[in-house]
């Protein structure tokens, strides 16, 4: 993948994460996905006061371009105020694992835009659940 869109998806989930929604946490994450055709989709993490229910900016960026027709992802990236860059929790590498399991994962610190961590989604989440076997239904 080229440099410059690297560049362009970093910044549109450094742009995204403006608009979390994080009054308990206070840590602010913006993530962007690539599709194949080139079109770029965002989320930022929405808190609950339950906590619970709180919904993570990959999932949200993921729900948005699902829900939108988007699909065949091949890279998202993800920003937050965190030392080398946010690493995706348990939950949303599932979800990746199922909706882009051949995206790269870029993360960036949003003090360091230009520097970025990359990952398969395969390596996040080795091994991943991916349907329910035929013989259980
Ligand atoms: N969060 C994300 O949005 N993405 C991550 O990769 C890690 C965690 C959010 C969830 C919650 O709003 C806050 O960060 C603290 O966990």
């Amino acid at each position: 993948m080229g440099a410059t869109r690297k560049r362009e998806l970093v910044g549109a989930a450094s742009k995204a994460r403006r608009a979390a929604v994080a009054p308990y946490s206070k840590f602010k994450v913006g993530a962007a996905l690539l599709t194949r055709r080139g079109e770029i989709v965002t989320g930022a993490n929405v808190e609950s006061a339950s906590y619970g229910l709180t919904c993570c900016a990959e999932r949200v960026a993921l729900f948005n371009a699902l829900t939108s027709g988007k699909k065949n992802f091949v890279a998202v990236a993800i920003v937050a105020r965190a030392p080398g860059g946010p690493m995706p929790c348990g939950a949303c590498r599932q979800l990746l694992a199922e909706y882009a399991p051949d995206a790269l994962v870029w993360v960036a610190d949003s003090r360091a835009l230009n520097v970025v961590k990359e990952f398969s989604v395969k390596e996040l989440l080795p091994a991943a659940f991916l349907e329910v076997p035929a013989s259980a239904k």
